[in-house]
């Protein structure tokens, strides 16, 4: 099924100086887990600054579907949760749409019930690669009952009658495939342990405690992130307030960076180091950024971002930063397009298994904007121009991936010829109102 099966193109154009103060929508990594372990909870957990996307609205439709309550009242979500080992059998295919972090980190969840469970989802999703937790959770003893060819959605799980725990290094850095394990470990007896050679996002160890799990992180002399949680204890519904997305927060901010005369702030963005990198990269580049009023919110690191229209210079990207802005990088190549020099961005590896081939679909938008630039096998060049001459006219394919949609219209705002892009429906995956908040700061799209 494909949600998406009208496109609607967009246009941006040069526009004047933005100004304002926005707030993004709440973080999707928060907001995927809150409702994923409010709905296992035990007891009520009040969720406030969720994420209203369609990716963290199927989530909650699955944990619905397997026993959790979960309803709006006023600006706050309430749900009632199942109890940790819970979850009951739902009756129809849970369909996560575009969502790969709640389709991959459900899967972790109900993988090790004694039950079978279909996971469904729009073309984009269906086409990304699913092995990456199915692995772990063989090793479990969780039974693949069907999946498309080369593990991929439609697919079925039936979970054993006791799960076997496991030690499992995370082969590719993904937060997702951490989760999964960690996840799955929640309903098996005695000690999952998930070691992590490169350190991604740590919002499950961090809910998960928060919650109540028994779980333990130790880093060995490598640097290797060893994360023990012991299965089958009481989970407690939490209060939580999400904080701003940075990952939606990239799009404005790049924005005013690259349109000559702007002066933003984006309030209340989320500032854990595991997801900070675009922000040291841009910084390096010689963007004026301020962090205005750091300050600690619901466990995690906020601040509001002052943004001002800089001139940027290009810098080459360690292939180490890549997991603290594995999501920013369409943006950052669109912010490389304005810099004085060249913008070498390494380790992209992960970027071909996104919502799209991030990677192609990035260097083929630049290319039609007459951007000179070069990809690799797991890395992107990019020869900017200041001021943005000669740049535009083109029509970028989004391939169902949100993250092109908003980076290209910020990039037209900026270029002398406008940018279309074949489709923006996906938007509302992550950011249902981005294109009325853009419009809000006086950028020009339609
Ligand atoms: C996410 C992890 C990342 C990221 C995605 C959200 C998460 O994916 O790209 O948008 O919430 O755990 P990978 O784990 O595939 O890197």
């Amino acid at each position: 099924m494909n949600a998406h099966s009208t496109s609607v193109p967009a246009t941006a154009r040069k526009s004047n100086g933005l100004s304002g103060q926005v707030r993004v929508p709440g973080d999707k990594s928060i907001s995927h887990r809150a409702v994923m372990f409010g709905g296992l909870a035990s007891g009520e957990t009040r969720i406030t600054g969720l994420l209203e996307g369609e990716d963290v609205m199927r989530t909650g439709q699955a944990m619905k579907a397997m026993g959790a309550r979960i309803d709006k009242r006023g600006d706050e979500w309430v749900i009632q949760g199942t109890g940790n080992g819970c979850l009951l059998e739902p009756e129809a295919p849970l369909d996560f749409g575009n969502a790969g972090t709640g389709s991959r980190l459900t899967m972790g969840l109900v993988g090790t019930y004694d039950m079978e469970t279909t996971f469904i989802g729009d073309a984009s999703l269906s086409r990304r690669p699913m092995g990456r937790v199915l692995d772990p959770l063989r090793r479990m003893g969780v039974q693949v009952l069907k999946a498309a060819d080369g593990d991929r959605m439609p697919l079925t799980l039936h979970g054993p009658k006791h799960a076997a725990p496991i030690a499992y290094r995370v082969p590719m850095a993904s937060a997702q495939v951490k989760s999964a394990v960690l996840l799955a470990g929640l309903n098996t007896a005695g000690i999952t342990t998930v070691i992590e050679p490169v350190a991604t996002r740590d919002h499950t160890e961090r809910m998960l405690a928060s919650f109540g799990a028994a779980l333990e992180v130790e880093s060995d002399r490598d640097g290797a992130r060893h994360i023990r949680i012991e299965g089958q204890g009481r989970l407690t519904g939490q209060t939580i307030a999400v904080p701003g997305d940075p990952s939606s927060a990239a799009f404005p901010l790049v924005a005013a960076l690259i349109v000559p005369g702007s002066d933003i702030v984006i309030e209340n963005v989320l500032m854990n180091p595991t997801r900070t990198g675009l922000i040291t990269t841009l910084l390096d580049m010689g963007a004026n950024i301020e962090l205005i009023d750091e300050r600690r919110a619901g466990g995690e690191d906020v601040a509001d971002l002052r943004v001002r229209a800089s001139d940027l210079k290009g810098v080459t990207v360690p292939a180490d930063r890549a997991p603290s802005m594995i999501d920013e990088y369409p943006v950052l190549a669109v912010a490389a397009s304005f810099a004085e020099g060249e913008t070498l961005m390494q380790g992209l590896d992960e970027l071909r298994v996104k919502e799209s081939d991030r990677l192609s679909a990035v260097a083929n938008g630049l290319k039609a904007n007459h951007v000179d630039c070069e990809e690799g096998a797991a890395s992107l060049l990019v020869r900017g121009r200041p001021g943005g001459k000669g740049l535009g006219g083109g029509t970028v394919e989004t391939h169902l991936d949100h993250r092109i949609a908003m980076s290209f219209l910020v990039m037209g705002l900026a270029t002398q010829d406008p940018v279309t892009i074949d489709d923006r429906s996906m938007i509302a995956t992550s950011f249902p109102a981005f294109v009325e908040l853009m419009r809000g700061l006086g950028a020009e799209l339609e």
